[in-house]
This record gives structure tokens, C-alpha cells and sequence, in this order.
């Protein structure tokens, strides 16, 4: 194990105070990152789902939830810093739940997946 001087260690605690931390490259080199960690998109559209007046809900905010729309968990090991978005539903309803992670009105969509950045990426489950 390599020793880390003090100004490393002081790099290191403030990125993963600030939602960074630390990531492992490809290539296998460990390294800082700054950024917040970036949800996956977990579908090109949104899922239409029955909400149920007073029941609450959980909406999977970093996308790598096997139960799109709704969390389950997999954000603790998947993407820590991301959380899920719980609601209340007001009414009973039909509504449009974010698939691309996008959205600026979580957890519904607001057509944020109509843009290219969204319909000409790769999704996670493609080869
Ligand atoms: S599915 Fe994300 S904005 Fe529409």
C-alpha cells in the first residue's frame, strides 16, 4: 500500500464530502473525482404507472434499479450520493414517471428524454 502524504489525504476526504470520491478507471488506476455521481439512464422514455392517492412511493433517481421506476436499493452500492425521490401520490392517477434520469421535475417527466443526449446514448443493458 502506497503512503499518502497529508495534502492527498485532505484531497481525498473533501471529494467524498462533496459527493465525489474516489473511482476506479478502466484501466484499473484509482483516481479522484470531484463530480457528484451521474445517474444511468434507465430507459429512453417514461414509464407510465397507477398511482394510488395517499400511498407512498420511492422513484429511483441514479437508474439502476431492476424495478424501473422505483427504487430497490441498488443505488447503496451502485451509485452512493444518488438518492431515490419518495413522493406521495395526492390522487389516484396515471402518471408519467422519469425513465431517463434527466428530468428537471423529478420524479415525473418533463420531455428531457426527447433530446439527443438521451435518445442517442447507449443504454446499460445494450452490448
Ligand atoms: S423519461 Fe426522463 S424526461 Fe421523460
Amino acid at each position: 500500500m502506497l503512503p499518502l502524504r497529508p495534502a492527498a489525504l485532505v484531497t481525498l476526504l473533501r471529494a467524498a464530502g462533496s459527493g465525489g470520491g474516489l473511482r476506479r478507471h478502466p484501466a484499473g488506476v484509482w483516481h479522484v473525482s470531484s463530480a457528484p455521481p451521474q445517474p444511468v439512464i434507465a430507459a429512453k422514455e417514461p414509464f407510465p404507472v397507477e398511482l394510488k392517492a395517499g400511498k407512498k412511493y420511492a422513484w429511483c433517481g441514479c437508474g439502476h434499479s431492476k424495478s424501473q421506476p422505483f427504487c430497490d436499493g441498488t443505488h447503496k452500492k451502485a451509485a452512493p450520493g444518488i438518492s431515490p425521490v419518495r413522493f406521495t401520490a395526492e390522487k389516484d392517477t396515471t402518471a408519467w414517471l422519469c425513465g431517463c434520469k434527466r428530468t428537471r421535475s423529478p420524479p415525473y417527466c418533463d420531455g428531457t428524454h426527447k433530446g439527443e443526449a438521451v435518445q442517442s446514448a447507449r443504454l446499460p443493458t445494450q452490448p
